[in-house]
């Protein structure tokens, strides 16, 4: 089974990202500034309302590592996340996450629903996904979930409130606002003040927001997005992600925005990590 694999990169204009992007000990990214001094993101201080469960259906094409092989490197290296971003979130500053990337297929979405779960922790914290490509929505269909009413529905009408939009997706034990019924003009949808009302009614009820996003070269949506959470997350497959790409989107969005790189696509040492990890179990289990 082939994984994902999780390195966080500190950013900097000097630094190269190779096509192919060898597994290096992971210095995590600076905290944005306002992360740490502003006020705006206290971790969740109202009750969650009870939402309708809907059911996901698990299989190996989701590539919810996390769930399904949860003491494979990859789940272990969700745990490192989640260790790293808990470390921000106990002074509670951080909390809405904008996960983006360069371009289509980066690994985004992939990326949102384990980390989700890893930040879950089976019911432990609560965390909402906001499925804000609202160009590609995915989760539903990676979910096999039938469609509700949700974000597009919320920021083009009044009348659809966002905590009525929101079911809790077990077994994962994650909330999720999709993205709703497919609107023609998305992107000016994103940019109205609605958004920023939605996170603002949705925020005191969460510990963790992901904000799944389209990628930023072909679309200007995630700047947008960008200004509604604390710190993005940039996910960049390796190997595949050009450089050039990574290095204009951290340009687009700006270094001091970006809490750190997560690469996706490092199944090839994740292997030799696993003949490791195995065979140690083995002589613990002898
Ligand atoms: N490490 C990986 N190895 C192989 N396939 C992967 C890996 N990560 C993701 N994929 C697959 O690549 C495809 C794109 O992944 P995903 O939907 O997570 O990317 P995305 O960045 O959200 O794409 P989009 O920009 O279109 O929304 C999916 O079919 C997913 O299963
Ligand atoms: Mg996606």
């Amino acid at each position: 089974m082939s994984h994902l694999r999780n390195l966080f990169h500190k950013p900097s204009g000097q630094e190269h990202i190779p096509a192919a992007v060898p597994f290096v000990a992971p210095p995590f990214a600076a905290v944005p500034e306002h992360v740490t001094t502003s006020a705006k993101t206290a971790s969740a201080t109202s009750v969650l309302p009870e939402f309708p469960v809907e059911e996901a259906q698990l299989r190996p094409g989701n590539r919810l590592v996390y769930y399904a092989d949860p003491r494979s490197p990859a789940a272990d290296r969700f745990r490192l996340l989640r260790m790293r971003l808990k470390t921000y979130s106990t002074t509670g500053k951080l909390k809405k996450l904008l996960i983006t990337s360069p371009l289509a297929h980066d690994g985004k979405s992939t990326m949102v629903l384990n980390l989700a779960t890893a930040l879950a922790e089976r019911g432990k914290r609560t965390v909402l996904v906001v499925e804000s490509d609202l160009h590609h929505s995915s989760l539903a269909e990676i979910l096999n979930l039938k469609p509700w009413a949700g974000l597009t529905d919320c920021l083009a009408d009044d009348a659809t409130p966002p905590l009525s939009a929101i079911r809790r997706i077990e077994p994962l034990g994650w909330y999720l606002l999709p993205a709703g019924e497919p609107r023609k003009n998305p992107t000016e949808l994103l940019q109205t003040p609605a958004f920023g009302h939605i996170m603002e009614q949705l925020s005191p009820h969460f510990d963790w927001i992901l904000i799944d996003s389209p990628p930023v070269i072909p679309l200007t949506d995630s700047i947008s997005l960008q200004q509604h959470a604390d710190a993005s997350l940039l996910v960049v497959r390796a190997g595949q992600t050009p450089r050039e790409a990574v290095d204009q989107t951290i340009e687009l969005l700006g270094k001091k925005n970006i809490l750190g790189v997560v690469l996706n696509g490092m199944e090839a040492r994740d292997h030799l990590y696993y003949q490791y990890y195995n065979s140690n179990m083995r002589q613990h289990e002898d």
